[in-house]
């Protein structure tokens, strides 16, 4: 299976990248999510039979006085992944966090 990993330089990306063991992975450097063109330009080259997105803005801090670029990373780039994964029919896999949550509930979301 040709397994393309976003953001595989991460703590899950890392780990994802040692399961599927001939993965193609992109860091940052190499594919800034936030940027459409790029986006479709390298997923669709790649023609993936599945895309697992582990790039992510995770400084929850920082994501609070940054909430632009952390909108932009977490929220509006996964409308451009999603759209290249639509040109190669390829499934996307995206991880949330229990961060988006304001705890009311205590800690068990199913
Ligand atoms: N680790 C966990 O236990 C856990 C639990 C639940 C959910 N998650 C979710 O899993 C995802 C990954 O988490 P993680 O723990 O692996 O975080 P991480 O170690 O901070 O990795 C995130 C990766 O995304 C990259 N990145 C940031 N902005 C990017 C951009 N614009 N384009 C491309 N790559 C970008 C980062 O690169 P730089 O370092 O160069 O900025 C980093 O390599 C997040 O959505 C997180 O919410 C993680």
């Amino acid at each position: 299976m040709n397994v393309l990993v976003l953001g595989s330089e991460g703590m899950l990306g890392t780990a994802l990248m040692s399961v599927f063991e001939n993965a193609v992975g992109y860091d940052k450097e190499e594919l800034d999510i936030t940027d459409r063109d790029m986006v479709l330009e390298r997923v669709i080259e790649r023609e993936p039979d599945l895309v697992i997105n582990a790039a992510g803005y995770t400084n929850v801090d920082s994501a609070e006085s940054n909430a632009e670029l952390a909108n932009m990373v977490n929220g509006e780039a996964l409308y451009f992944i999603s759209e290249a994964c639509a040109e190669v029919s390829a499934p996307l896999v995206h991880f949330s966090t229990d961060y988006v949550f304001d705890g009311k509930n205590g800690d068990g979301y199913s």
